[in-house]
């Protein structure tokens, strides 16, 4: 598929004045690491993740045609309050959208959004917020054309929830997904996320991931001007090739369900993130000293017990556990016990590979979770 594909022939004719659309999205981590981009949002290398469950966003979206088209009008709400901080990511987002969904351009929006986490927990809500917007945008092009097919709905939900944040692109669908052009993977694109299409063990579809909050601060470097810094970065070309090396080892071990190898990979892959940003120009780090404490104590764990517990970080200090749900007892005893005291107040969060997205009002036809 091309960019093109995506374009919609519907119009204001074939679209009611005004309307709703309602989506809940989930957030996912990656286990292989998006980071560095080039224009169009194209990733630099693909990726890999584990949508997530219980960290998701809430989003309502409705709408009003007006009848100058100049652009969409966009209003954000962020629990029932405006939220003015949002808008002009919402409105780029929006500005991107709209050569595909020409309709936009003469519809005044209303987005209406919630986290399942709160907004200053230091967890990123661009992945699920800009997925279930991107739902949301789909299911309005979709009533105006019922014939649309699920699978096309949702590669185009991922196409469009990329251009607001590439990470977004899998915050769709349940499971593992894959995103980024790959030889050997069959339907990768750069353009949008698939769910993974190989074999894996039954291990995976029930991982546990307890997300800790080792800091709450806003981050030093946004993604956005870290994915920049990837530009001339000295180790970029052998970052990129790692990933791709990554993704090929991962393909075996996901279907053994060799764990430990799977700790090791997904570990090293957190490292070489961070490591890019240290080693960068300017450098610099978003890991703090509790960052560094849980990851020792968590590699301790795994020495000692054999238990297959890991680690893996986002763009940020908060560490996320990995673990079979098997091991669950016995690594959320470890977390209790010697990590949560590196949490802000004890913060965490008890999530799972989830099912992926679905719409919120019961008169919507669902398609990512069927
Ligand atoms: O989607 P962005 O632009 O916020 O980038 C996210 C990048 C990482 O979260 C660090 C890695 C990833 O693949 O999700």
């Amino acid at each position: 598929m091309t960019t093109s594909d995506f374009i919609s022939r519907i119009t204001r004719a074939s679209m009611p004045d005004s309307g709703t659309a309602g989506w809940m999205a989930p957030s996912n981590i990656a286990l292989v690491k998006y980071w560095g981009k080039r224009p169009g949002q194209i990733p630099a290398n693909p990726s890999l993740s584990f949508t997530l469950n219980a960290s998701c966003t809430r989003t309502e979206l409705r709408y009003r045609f007006h009848n100058e088209a100049t652009g969409p009008g966009v209003k954000v709400f962020l629990d029932g309050t405006p939220a003015p901080d949002f808008k002009p990511k919402v409105r780029q987002f929006m500005g991107r959208a709209l050569p595909y969904l020409p309709f936009l351009g003469q519809m005044e929006l209303e987005v209406h959004t919630s986290n399942s986490f709160p907004h200053s927990s230091g967890i990123a809500s661009s992945a699920s917020g800009m997925a279930a917007l991107a739902l949301c945008l789909m299911t309005l092009e979709r009533n105006a054309d019922p014939e649309m097919d699920d699978a096309f709905f949702l590669s185009k939900a991922s196409f469009l929830a990329r251009l607001g944040s590439g990470s977004a692109s899998r915050s769709i669908e349940g499971g593992l997904i894959f995103w980024g052009e790959h030889e050997g993977v069959p339907g990768s694109s750069d353009l949008f996320a698939i769910p993974y299409p190989f074999e894996t063990h039954a291990v995976f579809d029930s991982y546990c991931d307890t997300i800790l909050l080792v800091d709450k601060g806003k981050k030093s470097v946004s993604s956005t001007a870290g994915h920049g810094l990837m530009e001339g970065h000295p180790f970029a070309e052998s970052r990129f090739q790692q990933a791709r090396n990554n993704l090929d080892s991962l393909q075996s071990i996901l279907r053994e369900g060799d764990l430990h190898a799977f700790a090791a990979l997904v570990e090293t892959e957190a490292l070489s993130l961070h490591a890019m940003m240290m080693s960068g120009s300017p450098s610099y780090l978003l890991m703090k000293p509790g960052t560094l404490s849980v990851i020792e104590e968590i590699r301790e764990f795994r020495r000692e017990t054999g238990h297959p517990v890991c680690f893996t970080l986002d763009a940020g200090a908060n560490v996320h556990v990995l673990y079979p749900e098997a091991s669950s007892e016995e690594a959320y005893s470890f977390i209790k016990d010697r990590l949560l005291r590196y949490c802000v107040e004890g913060h965490h969060i008890c999530d799972q590979v989830g099912k992926g997205a679905r719409p919120l009002s019961p008169g919507v036809r669902s398609t990512a979770v069927l």
